[in-house]
């Protein structure tokens, strides 16, 4: 089934450098670009796209780490392309995630983990209006 995802290169990956290796990644695997922004979000767009971790104690960390730099905001369509994507980004926790995975690859954090993907149909109708409201 071909389905629509919301993905964020986060600012930790525009720091380092590695907007191309992470979007490769998505373009090998046969997922298609369907919208791309490169933005510099505030605390406001963080807490909408964040709204059901705003009250954990990781929270207000994650929102510095978010509002720290550009990111590049994109939506990825392709078979089965919410799972998908949740499985090229790879767990959470970059020094638990998988070798292979953009996670298990390039990242050594918890919270630095470089890519967000939405975690279900619901989400990524909601993340993809958010971010995207003039999308067909
Ligand atoms: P994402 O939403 O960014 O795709 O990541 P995820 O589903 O794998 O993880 P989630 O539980 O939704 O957490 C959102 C982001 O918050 C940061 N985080 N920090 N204990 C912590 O310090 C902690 N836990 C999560 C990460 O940046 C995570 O991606
Ligand atoms: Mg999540």
């Amino acid at each position: 089934m071909t389905q629509r995802t919301l993905v964020l290169i986060k600012p930790d990956a525009v720091r380092r450098g590695l907007v191309g290796n992470v979007l490769s990644r998505f373009e090998a695997k046969g997922l298609t670009i369907v919208a791309m922004e490169h933005r510099h979000i505030d605390a406001a767009q963080a807490e909408a796209h964040y709204a059901e971790h705003v009250e954990r104690d990781f929270y207000p960390p994650l929102r510095t780490f978010v509002t720290s730099g550009p990111l590049v905001a994109l939506v990825l369509e392709g078979d089965e392309a919410i799972e998908v994507v949740r499985l090229v980004n790879g767990a959470t926790d970059g020094r638990k995630a998988a070798p292979g995975t953009i996670r298990g690859d390039l990242s050594l954090s918890n919270r630095e983990n470089l890519v967000h993907g939405s975690d279900s149909p619901e989400s990524a109708e909601r993340e993809i209006a958010l971010w995207f409201p003039s999308l067909d």
